[in-house]
């Protein structure tokens, strides 16, 4: 008998410029080659609109992983292949995006995980520089705290990994795990 799998969620934290956008947009070229329905939500994008009234206050940060949560929670429901990709720095923020979405379908925790050295050499978006000049304030690894997962599904070393390498790492785990 043909059985459809559930919805996944795939939740990429880690610091700015880890390198969470990047393997998720490889993530869901794969995911599209091979047909499967799949939505990126983005914290870069998401701020430009549902979530634009918000800022990097531990209560902001934690309403945009609720209403963000939201949205996952829907498309998994719906068989989408859903990609978050939020910085998420509270465990009890994340916690709660697994309950909820875990109602539905399937929750797969991603630590994009490369040294803070790295994502601040790298300083894709000049932010870091910005953050050590006390032009930005509450920067998360710099004047702001990241709380790493304890037991995340999957840990992608983004300065020791192709970006191909991190990708393939996702999508044969949700093969292995058939969530897809
Ligand atoms: S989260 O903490 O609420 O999960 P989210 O992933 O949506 O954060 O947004 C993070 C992005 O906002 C960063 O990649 C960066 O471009 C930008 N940003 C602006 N100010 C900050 C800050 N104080 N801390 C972290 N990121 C910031």
């Amino acid at each position: 008998m043909c059985q459809t799998n559930r919805g996944v969620t795939v939740w990429f934290t880690g610091l700015s410029g880890a390198g969470k956008t990047t393997v998720a947009v490889e993530v869901e070229k794969q995911l599209q080659k091979r047909n499967t329905r799949v939505q990126r939500l983005d914290g870069d994008i998401v701020r430009e609109s549902l979530t634009s009234d918000l800022g990097f206050s531990k209560e902001d940060r934690n309403e945009n992983i609720k209403r963000n949560t939201f949205v996952a929670k829907l498309l998994t429901k719906h068989d989408v292949v859903t990609l978050c990709s939020f910085i998420s720095p509270y465990r009890s923020a994340r916690d709660y995006a697994r309950q909820e979405i875990e109602e539905v379908g399937e929750f797969v925790e991603v630590f994009v995980n490369p040294p803070l050295e790295v994502c601040e050499e790298r300083d894709v978006k000049g932010l870091y520089q910005q953050a050590r000049d006390g032009k930005i304030a509450n920067f998360t690894g710099i004047s702001d705290p990241y709380q790493a997962p304890e037991n995340p599904d999957l840990e992608l070393r983004t300065d020791q990994e192709t970006l191909e390498e991190s990708a393939q790492k996702v999508i044969d785990y949700l093969a292995e795990q058939n969530y897809i």
